[in-house]
């Protein structure tokens, strides 16, 4: 009778269980709009500038392919302003947008320590309109949203050019998370199909695996 009980106990706990890791699984999906401000604003709490104040490389190296001349920028999820602030410096008439308030002060604090200004918009991107054919570049880092890539290239002048990175699926630290925020291998390419192809390149020997892209809109 005791092992019965015993047993009968077991199998509640384990269902239990599976139903907690599955109610985890569904929460870490992307929250709506104001949990993401949440969860962001807290991240971005700390003193310290969680992606660092210095650009992404790969921008560093894919501005070579942009016009010599002032141009406007915009810098879609911006977070604390690395690539904004880094554009910027560059001359150019920048604005980004994120949905933390945070990260934008903190952007701020950056543009001030660097002498330069830029436009910073707070609020949800997926639900945001800038005019058609409004910027020069776009840069899409570390934010993917299948949804806004018909945005984005509505967003930039024939002519204007897309930069877009993420981490793809094969990445061994992102890959536990939500693979729904994950680029597919080559997948960038399909998603600027009938665009000019500028460069491409997806890293497969390195710790980390990103995939990035420069676009030319025809
Ligand atoms: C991984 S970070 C981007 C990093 C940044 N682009 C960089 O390379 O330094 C993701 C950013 O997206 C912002 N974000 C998340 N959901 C958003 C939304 N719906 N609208 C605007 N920004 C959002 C977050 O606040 C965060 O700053």
């Amino acid at each position: 009778m005791i092992s019965r009980l015993l047993i009968l106990l077991s199998i509640i706990s384990i269902n239990a269980h599976s139903l907690d890791s599955r109610k985890i699984e569904l929460l870490r999906g992307r929250k709506n709009s104001d949990g993401e401000k949440i969860s962001w604003d807290k991240k971005f709490s700390s003193d310290q500038y969680v992606f660092g104040k210095d650009p992404a490389d790969s921008l560093t190296k894919y501005i070579k392919f942009l016009p010599k001349k002032k141009l406007k920028v915009l810098d879609l999820a911006m977070s604390e302003g690395r690539n904004t602030i880094f554009m910027a410096k560059k001359g150019h008439d920048v604005t980004g947008i994120d949905i933390s308030s945070v990260a934008i002060k903190k952007a701020n604090a950056l543009a001030k320590e660097n002498n330069v200004n830029f436009k910073g918009i707070i609020s949800d991107l997926t639900k945001y309109e800038f005019g058609k054919h409004e910027f020069d570049v776009i840069l899409c880092y570390y934010f993917l949203d299948r949804n806004l890539i018909t945005k984005i290239k509505n967003w930039v002048k024939p002519g204007g050019y897309i930069i877009f990175e993420n981490f793809t699926v094969n990445d061994p630290v992102e890959s536990r998370k939500n693979k729904k925020y994950l680029l597919l291998e080559n997948e960038l390419i399909s998603l600027f199909e009938g665009e000019r192809l500028i460069y491409f390149q997806e890293l497969i020997h390195t710790n980390r695996r990103v995939s990035s892209i420069v676009i030319q809109k025809k």
